[in-house]
């Protein structure tokens, strides 16, 4: 069995990072982090007011540092915010001796999950699809270099983790 300290979802916003991490960390009886919670804390607001008040560069600062200190502490499963993989640090960081797994879904789903949501900055949009499907263009290429792929489209829950159970324990 490989002995991976953490494991750590990417993914893009609405691909089901939270729910599934929460469930894995319960079925592996790990700590479960949201990185985009210890950002909020970090900064002492909410997501929308760090990009409205201080600009994305920040926001992406302090998900940087967040990296660098949670991929140094074992034992988690860590879902991370879906823009962590633009800077390709974060990447090597968490792939040093974490598993990664990245899970996706179709423009559709993640439209379905996210439509009424409104602590998502970059989401905010008339129309939210072709936003949806111009960020998602511009990031696919970055999703797809994470070497593990779950769709999550057509998959329950418990499906999905079934499946990064059984990496963590390969
Ligand atoms: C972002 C995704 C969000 C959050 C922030 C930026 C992104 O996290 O970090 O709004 O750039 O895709 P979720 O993927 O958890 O929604």
């Amino acid at each position: 069995m490989a002995n991976y300290s953490n494991i750590v979802l990417f993914g893009f916003m609405g691909t089901g990072k939270t729910r599934i991490g929460k469930e894995a960390a319960a079925r592996l009886g790990l700590v479960f982090v949201d990185m985009d919670d210890v950002i909020v804390e970090r900064a002492g607001k909410p997501i929308p007011e760090i990009f409205a008040d201080d600009g994305e560069a920040h926001f992406r600062s302090i998900e940087r540092q967040a990296v660098i200190d949670l991929s140094a502490q074992p034992g988690r499963v860590i879902a991370t915010g879906g823009g962590v993989v633009l800077n390709s640090d974060n990447i090597r960081d968490f792939s040093q001796d974490g598993l990664v797994v990245c899970l996706s879904a179709t423009p559709e789903v993640i439209l379905a999950r996210v439509e009424h949501d409104t602590n998502r900055p970059l989401l905010n949009a008339d129309d939210k699809m072709e936003k949806i499907c111009s960020l998602l263009d511009s990031r696919q290429v970055l999703y797809d270099a994470i070497p593990n792929q779950i769709d999550t489209s057509e998959l329950t829950a418990t499906e999905v983790v079934d499946r990064i159970v059984s990496l963590y324990q390969q």
